[in-house]
């Protein structure tokens, strides 16, 4: 394995060239993939999840007729649409979207089943996404949570990215949550 190409959301007004997406620029990415070198790329950003007041970017769409009863809101299901930036910052630099549904799924224990893409919108990345499969029991320190595929620059994509809160409205439940993703995809 080579070496590990850290992160790097320089959002620079440079236009990148785009990775070619029609069906045979990706035929004969698929045929040349044994000569392509694998590599790994480590991400970091924040992930703003706003479901509270005027403009909410996570919105419930479903429920069970008793999630209202339960402690875990068991049933509640949500599509995001959360801004990624590069800091904490409510005004930091978006560097992508995190676009999906996640859903209450723990009976005992507060725990989503987060199913969302990682949409990125800057510099080399733009246009490029990463799939997230995975459990993200909201109270603990870390949760990790498989990235089991990608598109553009992340063809084939697998990884990890671990969860950790930055910020959490208990009221409310806004948050800030920080992300630390590793991948391996190809050059
Ligand atoms: C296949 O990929 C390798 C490494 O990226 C490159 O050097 C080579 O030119 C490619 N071959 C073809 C036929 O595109
Ligand atoms: C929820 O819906 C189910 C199926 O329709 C019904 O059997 C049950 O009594 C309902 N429970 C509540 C708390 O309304
Ligand atoms: C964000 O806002 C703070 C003050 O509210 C300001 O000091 C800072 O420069 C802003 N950052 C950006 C990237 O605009
Ligand atoms: C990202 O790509 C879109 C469409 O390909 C383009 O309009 C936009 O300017 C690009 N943004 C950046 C920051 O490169
Ligand atoms: C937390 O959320 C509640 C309910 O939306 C709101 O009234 C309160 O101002 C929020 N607190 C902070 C620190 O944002």
């Amino acid at each position: 394995m080579g070496k590990i190409a850290t992160i790097l959301f320089l959002c620079s007004m440079v236009i990148v060239q785009g990775i070619d997406e029609g069906p045979k620029a990706v035929e004969h990415w698929f045929k040349n993939l044994s000569q392509k070198k694998e590599k790994i790329t480590k991400l970091h950003f924040y992930l703003h999840d706003t479901v509270s007041g005027k403009n909410p970017t996570a919105i419930q769409v479903a429920q069970a007729n008793t999630t209202s009863q339960s402690p875990t809101l068991f049933g509640a299901t949500l599509v995001l649409d959360d801004k990624l930036t590069v800091g904490p910052e409510t005004n930091s630099t978006i560097i992508g979207r995190a676009q999906g549904i996640y859903a209450s799924a723990g009976m005992e224990e507060l725990s989503l089943l987060m199913t969302l893409n990682y949409v990125f919108t800057c510099g080399e990345y733009n246009g490029s996404t990463l799939s997230i499969l995975g459990r993200n029991p909201i109270f603990h320190m870390y949760r990790e949570m498989p990235i089991v595929g990608g598109s553009g620059v992340f063809r084939l994509a697998r990884g990890i990215a671990t969860a950790k809160t930055y910020w959490l409205n208990t009221t409310s439940f806004d948050a800030i949550v920080e992300y630390n993703v590793i991948v391996i995809h190809y050059e």
